[in-house]
């Protein structure tokens, strides 16, 4: 088995004091891009240099090494607030239509979490967080008054445990789990022969019947474990704990952004929205129940809240009729393990972005443009360009660019030049952008569905593009400022409380108190 990091905090959680948001600022088109240089149609239709491409060689003074590039597919990667706009309408009636149907592409899945948290919540609880990247085992003692204390493990799943059966991913996260429980019983930290309520953070779309039950609905963020879509995943996951003789009761099943959701509003009420901006990206809101028609049937009462989990990284998928996507997203679409799936994911989060940079310089390699006379074979490795390396990129602070340098040859064994290292810098900033103002567009049509922007709003935001991508979050708020004028202004993101540890004891802790009033206690 993987050794787990460990680590053990307590905390007594303050609401965040400072937002900054950036002055409005319009964007331009393909700014910063000192070097992509628009193409002309080289030739006229009798085959003869067009007088466009004649003037271009005349007017246009291209120092030697430059890349030149053709600039549309670049623009491309440019967001224009009136095309946020209209992005924005076409998702929130998408998000309508999730809401009255089931089956739909934004399956909008009502996740059985019943209103906010009072801050009361108590106990303590085991949480089990299976994400993108890790696996995280979790102990958490809930202690009132909005405040907590967390022991937690963390494994990292390979790239086979990804794709291998399912049931034996699951049986993997019981040996860890059984693992951190013997730990925590030698510790002294709970008793032999106690049985933990635990809440189990599954971070991919599943439609829930009720709250400790999930379908898999299709794997995202490139896992592909047969024999689990279509299953239910608690079921799983109580076998595997059975196998390992866990002392722990699955109580509730949550995804990521539910549990950034409660937790975040139990140390910051002002928490409306969450959302999740790392290898995946997603969305939670709370719902009222009366505006949820396809659970119509089920006779709760239409005044109640109940927290939805938009998968929102599906938007736009199969279709691609709203999203402007260059012939990169495309590339990368089609040759995913799921094409055609999780469209809007697939502009926006961690796991595609550094993929998206390399594509475009591949295409450079290709024509000849950059790297001439080296051996490129190592950047020709599909996904060997992580995520992290365009932040690195784009924070760089010298003039030379020298961590632009250090990346290059380091993981790739290539020389650049400078000019070179401006323009992948350049590159990194249009893709990254896109990226924030894309998830402008997303928050934007919750916003403006439940009606938020008067009063404004706070939006819990966690993932690594979130917390460690240079300007993420004022680039999201520019956005913001883009789509809805000055009273932008009024959502402000905030780093989120932890979600899948935190948030998904205080869902196991709020759902045992609904059941013990007698509250739907079959939902
Ligand atoms: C999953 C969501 C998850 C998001 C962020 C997406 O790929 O479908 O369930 O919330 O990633 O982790």
């Amino acid at each position: 088995m993987a050794a787990p990091s460990s680590s053990s905090q307590s905390s007594t959680a303050t609401p965040p004091t400072t937002h900054t948001t950036l002055a409005y600022t319009r964007t331009s088109e393909v700014e910063d891009l000192p070097h992509a240089t628009k193409k002309p149609s080289a030739h006229q239709e009798d085959g003869r240099p067009s007088q466009e491409a004649r003037d271009y060689v005349r007017v246009i003074p291209i120092p030697p090494r430059w890349p030149v590039v053709d600039t549309e597919d670049l623009s491309r990667f440019t967001i224009t607030p009136q095309r946020m706009r209209m992005i924005v309408e076409a998702f929130k009636e998408t998000l309508e239509l999730g809401l009255s149907k089931p089956k739909q592409v934004v399956p909008m899945i009502p996740t059985y979490v019943f209103g906010w948290p009072s801050g009361t919540e108590r106990g303590e609880y085991l949480a089990v967080d299976l994400g993108g990247t890790n696996l995280r085992v979790c102990l958490v003692r809930l202690t009132g008054a909005g405040k907590f204390e967390i022991t937690q493990s963390k494994y990292r799943l390979t790239e086979e445990q990804k794709q291998e059966d399912g049931q034996k991913l699951f049986d993997f996260c019981g040996e860890c789990l059984k693992a951190f429980t013997d730990l925590s019983i030698e510790n002294g930290e709970f008793k032999q022969g106690e049985i933990l309520p635990l809440g189990f953070t599954f971070s991919y779309p599943c439609s829930q019947d009720k709250i400790d039950h999930g379908e898999l609905i299709r794997w995202t963020k490139g896992f592909g474990a047969p024999n689990t879509e279509g299953r239910d995943v608690v079921e799983m996951f109580r076998k595997s704990l059975a196998l390992h003789n866990v002392p722990a009761e699955i109580v509730a099943l949550t995804c990521d952004t539910t549990g950034t959701l409660i937790a975040s509003h139990y140390v910051n009420p002002a928490t409306k929205i969450a959302c999740i901006f790392g290898t995946g990206c997603n969305a939670a809101y709370m719902e009222r129940v009366r505006d949820i028609p396809k659970i119509a049937h089920l006779g709760i009462d239409p005044d109640a809240e109940m927290a939805i989990n938009c998968e929102w990284g599906a938007f736009d998928s199969f279709e691609h009729e709203h999203l402007p996507r260059t012939k990169y997203d495309i590339m990368i679409d089609e040759s995913s393990n799921k094409p055609g799936e999780q469209a809007f994911e697939k502009l926006i989060s961690g796991r595609y972005l550094g993929e998206i940079l390399r594509l475009v310089i591949c295409q450079l390699i290709d024509e000849g443009t950059v790297f001439l006379g080296q051996n490129s074979y190592k950047i020709e490795i599909p996904y060997s360009f992580d995520t992290a390396f365009l932040s690195l990129m784009e924070s760089d602070p010298t003039d030379e660019l020298l961590m632009i340098i250090g990346i290059f040859t380091h993981f790739f064994a290539l020389e650049t030049t400078l000019a070179e290292r401006q323009f992948f810098r350049a590159l990194a900033k249009l893709v990254g952008r896109r990226a924030a103002r894309l998830s402008a567009c997303g928050i934007a049509a919750i916003v403006s569905k439940m009606g938020y922007l008067e009063e404004g709003c706070s939006v819990g935001a966690d993932g690594s593009l979130y917390n460690k991508y240079p300007g993420f979050a004022d680039r999201v708020h520019e956005g913001l400022q883009d789509i809805f004028g000055e009273k932008g202004r009024n959502i402000v993101t905030h780093h989120a409380e932890d979600g899948s540890g935190i948030g998904s004891a205080i869902v196991a802790a709020m759902t045992k108190v609904r059941k013990d009033a007698g509250l739907y206690p079959s939902l």
